[in-house]
């Protein structure tokens, strides 16, 4: 089996550990890793597959000889780091949102639109974790009966916003329950013991940069620009797991039952949902799995086509690493890695 040179880009990250750790899992083909992360981690030791491999501050000249370089370190590295790894022969399966919108990159779930990978020109995005997790539960549904319109609310976990977030919860929480002032400098206001409805930058139109993400990426996995959609994206002291309310309006009416078989046959998704146990899914659940967990469907009591359903994934796994890595496996098995715009 061919063998193939990788680079981690952002290695020291959350994403970039739940990266390593994937490819030791899933036992991916590599013949060499890079370890690649700002001047600060330079000389830290990770290993990776037992083995000790140094942390190199990521420059222009450390995607030679690399055949798939899997970023997250945040947009703006992608954006300074991605042509140029591309242009020495890498393929660049990126998780930061610089490129997820622009018309020459494909933004890809596997599970959805594998197909889009094989027009890559050295880079390929990877979607929005909230959006993964919700298009690999709609689409099925989407091919039997199409979806006119989608309303979400998501209760998103502090390890989206990286390892800085996680500590800001965990620092917070003890200044709570020890009586002592509690200091915000991740979020804008205190999140141990609290929720809000800001993620990402506030657009013109009044919702936020995480928001219009749901709306426009979804569309452009799905093929569906048709498809009406409106967000509330909302952070919550969660530390990994994503959890949706997803309301959906058919074309026709689809019964829960039906919604549930088709589910359960869908790649990726597990059902969970026998509410007499209350058997649905949570975030504490689905930390550190790799499906995306549908539960609590039920008829939408507003409208005759509508179906409501709770969705909750790892947003470090299948809402960036793992989703990432699906790419990287489907462009290796499929021979897709030579550019094909
Ligand atoms: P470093 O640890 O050296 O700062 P997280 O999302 O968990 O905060 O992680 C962000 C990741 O992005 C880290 O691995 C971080 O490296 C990396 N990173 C941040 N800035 C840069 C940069 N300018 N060049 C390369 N990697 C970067």
């Amino acid at each position: 089996m061919k063998q193939y040179r990788v680079a981690i880009v952002g290695a020291t990250g959350l994403v970039g550990q739940e990266f390593i750790r994937i490819l030791e899992q899933r036992d991916f083909p590599m013949s060499s890793v890079r370890l690649l992360a700002s001047d600060r981690s330079a000389g830290r030791k990770l290993f990776v597959r037992h083995e000790e491999i140094e942390v190199e501050e990521t420059v222009p000249e450390s995607f030679e000889n690399v055949d798939i370089a899997l970023f997250s370190a945040g947009g703006d590295t992608s954006r300074y780091f991605s042509p140029i790894a591309a242009r020495a022969g890498a393929v660049v399966v990126d998780n930061s949102s610089a490129f997820r919108m622009d018309p020459g990159v494909p933004l890809v779930v596997p599970e959805v639109n594998p197909e889009d990978i094989k027009w890559h020109r050295g880079i390929i995005a990877n979607p929005n974790c909230s959006t993964i997790q919700m298009v690999v539960a709609l689409y099925p549904l989407h091919k039997v009966n199409p979806i006119k319109r989608v309303i979400v609310d998501t209760y998103q976990s502090v390890s989206g916003t990286g390892s800085a977030a996680v500590e800001e919860l965990t620092t917070q929480t003890k200044q709570v329950l020890e009586g002592q002032e509690v200091v915000s400098s991740v979020y804008p206001h205190q999140i141990a013991f609290n929720v809000l409805p800001e993620i990402d930058v506030f657009l013109d139109n009044a919702y936020t940069k995480e928001e219009w993400k749901m709306v426009e990426e979804t569309r452009k996995i799905m093929h569906a620009n048709e498809i009406a959609i409106s967000a509330t994206c909302v952070r919550v002291p969660v530390f990994t797991g994503h959890s949706e309310a997803v309301n959906i309006e058919f074309s026709r009416p689809m019964s829960p039952d039906e919604a549930r078989q088709i589910l359960a046959r869908a790649p990726g998704v597990k059902v969970l949902d026998d509410t007499t146990v209350s058997l649905y899914p949570h975030a504490w659940l689905a930390a550190g799995t790799d499906e995306v967990y549908v539960g609590r469907i039920r008829q939408d009591a507003s409208h005759p086509n509508g179906l409501v359903m709770w969705v909750v994934s790892d947003n470090l796994r299948k809402g960036a690493a793992l989703n990432a890595i699906q790419i990287a496996e489907e462009m290796t098995r499929r021979d897709w890695l030579s550019s094909g715009g």
